[in-house]
This record gives structure tokens, C-alpha cells and sequence, in this order.
């Protein structure tokens, strides 16, 4: 695996890799859900290519940036043997003084996380396009647990013509259903406890449509209702949302998107099943 961290170094590493390449996108501190998109990457193309950025843009002013987690020596221990090369490239690479371009996904990117963290697609869209054009990959892996950002980059890749496939790979949780996150060490034991609450609320919304509840209100209510047996655990937003358009639905027809964003404490958790 070879390391590396300026556009020159990416370039003449990239031109020596022949056949088909995979890019999964990460911010470090690898978990098992990284690892599956890294190794879904091996299994599918010739070499596979892992990018490691804190992105600074993505992050809002009161967001965790500062204190994100990082382990860079574990991480590249845990990809060492799945990955041909990992791109670390450092804020001045990326946004180097005078930046001024920015990549914006409208209406697909403007509900739920859009709604939530302002600017936070604006900075995941420019930084992932900036990814795609240093990497060039034919292929690229993201997670179903940011269920909105592969929809928003998805559309990113066919408005702007990148001639990548996207890739999503399923979440992976904790044995007790906890999705994984590298967000997951800011909770002490009893917020661990409590955050199983968002894969139970998700649960019994799932058991109340497979017994043919197609109501969407009646949906996010049960939702609700569970997360708000849960003390620690405080709802930002339910959603119930055409899986497509990521709008509201009042009656599930087709495919739905069942999402939510729950502070436990002061960690900011987001979850989501999908119906049909
Ligand atoms: P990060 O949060 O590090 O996640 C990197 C990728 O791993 C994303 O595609 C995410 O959906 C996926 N992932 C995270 N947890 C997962 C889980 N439990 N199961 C399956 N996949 C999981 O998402 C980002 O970084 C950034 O926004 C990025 C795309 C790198 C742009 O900066």
C-alpha cells in the first residue's frame, strides 16, 4: 500500500495503476462499515484506492471538527491489506488560500440533513468531486447509513458527468443494532445503552408497515414514540420520505426512506431502514 498526500504524488501513483479502480471516500477512524465498502471495492476492481480527509467544509460552526476522531496509524494498519493505495491529503491541498469553487446539489440535498446542517452538502458534493477528479475511479463506494448523502452525490455524478459508477453498500450495526459511525466513542455506557433506541424506533416503525400500515404519519409517530421512551435520547428530525425525492409522504405507496437524526447527549446520530 503506498501512502500518499500531494496532487503530483496522486497523479503519477494513479497513472501506474492499470485496469479498473474503486475510490471509497472516508473521513478515518475506520469501523467495520468502512471496511465493508473497502473490501466490496476489492472484490469488484483491479486496485482499490481509500481517501482520508477530515473535510473542514462539511463540518458547520457548532459541529464536532475540532474533536472529530482520528487514528490515522490503526487506520492504515486496518487497510493495509485490502488497499493499493490511500490518499491523506491535508486542508492547503484541498482548499488551498483563495478557493473559491463550490459543487451544489439543489433540491435533493435541501430536506432532512440538508435542513438540519446548512452548507454540509455543499461541502461533502465539493469535496467528493475533487476526490473523483484527483482519483479518476471507475468506480466509487459510499454507505446506505448516509442514506442522503449517496442520493445527493448519485445526482452530483449524472448532472456533471463523471463517468463513475456509485456504488452503496448496506449498513453496517453492532450486534445490538447500533449503526457504526466513528462518532459512536463520543458516548459513555449509558448513552450507548440509549442509542439503540434509533435501530428500535426504526424496528417497530418496520413492523407497523409490514402489517400494512401505509399511513406515513401514523409511521413517524411510531417513531417518535419509541425514541421518546428513551430519556438521553432527544429527536431532531423523523422522516417518512419517498426514497427517490426525499420528500414527505402523507401514504407509502412505493419505496420509502425511514430516517432520523437523534442527539444522545451531545453526539448527533442518524440512522435509516428502507421500506418496499
Ligand atoms: P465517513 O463518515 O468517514 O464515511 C465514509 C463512508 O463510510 C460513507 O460513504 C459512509 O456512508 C460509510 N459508512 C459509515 N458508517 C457506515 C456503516 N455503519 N455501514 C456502512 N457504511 C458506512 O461520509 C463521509 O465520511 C464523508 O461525508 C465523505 C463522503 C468522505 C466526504 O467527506
Amino acid at each position: 500500500m503506498r501512502s500518499i498526500t500531494s496532487l503530483d504524488e496522486l497523479r503519477s501513483s494513479r497513472l501506474s495503476l492499470d485496469g479498473t479502480v474503486g475510490l471509497a471516500p472516508t473521513m478515518g477512524f475506520l469501523h467495520e462499515g468502512h471496511l465493508s465498502l473497502i473490501r466490496r471495492a476489492r472484490d469488484e476492481c483491479d486496485h482499490v484506492v481509500v481517501s482520508i480527509f477530515v473535510n473542514p467544509t462539511q463540518f458547520g460552526a457548532n459541529e464536532d471538527l475540532s474533536k472529530y476522531p482520528r487514528d490515522i496509524e490503526r487506520d492504515l494498519k486496518l487497510i493495509e491489506p485490502l488497499t493499493d493505495l490511500v490518499w491523506m491529503p491535508t486542508a492547503e491541498i484541498m482548499y488551498p488560500q483563495g478557493y473559491q469553487t463550490w459543487v451544489e446539489v439543489e433540491a435533493i440535498a435541501s430536506p432532512l440533513e440538508g435542513t438540519m446542517r446548512p452548507g454540509h452538502f455543499k461541502g461533502v458534493t465539493t469535496v467528493v468531486a475533487k476526490l473523483f477528479n484527483g482519483v479518476q475511479p471507475h468506480k466509487a463506494y459510499f454507505g446506505q447509513k448516509d442514506a442522503q448523502q449517496a442520493a445527493v452525490i448519485r445526482q452530483m455524478v449524472r448532472d456533471l458527468n463523471f463517468p463513475i459508477e456509485i456504488v452503496v453498500c448496506p449498513i453496517v450495526r453492532e450486534a445490538d443494532g447500533l449503526a457504526m459511525s466513528s462518532r459512536n466513542v463520543y458516548l459513555d455506557p449509558e448513552q450507548r445503552k440509549a442509542a439503540t433506541g434509533l435501530f428500535r424506533s426504526l424496528s417497530a416503525a418496520k413492523d407497523l408497515y409490514e402489517n400494512g400500515e401505509r399511513n406515513a404519519e401514523k409511521i413517524r409517530r411510531k417513531m417518535k414514540d419509541v425514541l421518546a421512551d428513551e430519556p438521553l435520547a432527544k429527536v431532531q428530525y423523523v422522516s417518512c420520505a419517498d426514497y427517490d425525492t426525499l420528500e414527505e409522504l402523507d401514504a407509502i405507496n412505493g419505496k420509502a426512506l425511514l430516517s432520523m437524526a437523534v442527539f444522545i447527549g451531545k453526539t448527533r446520530l442518524i440512522d435509516n431502514f428502507v421500506l418496499g
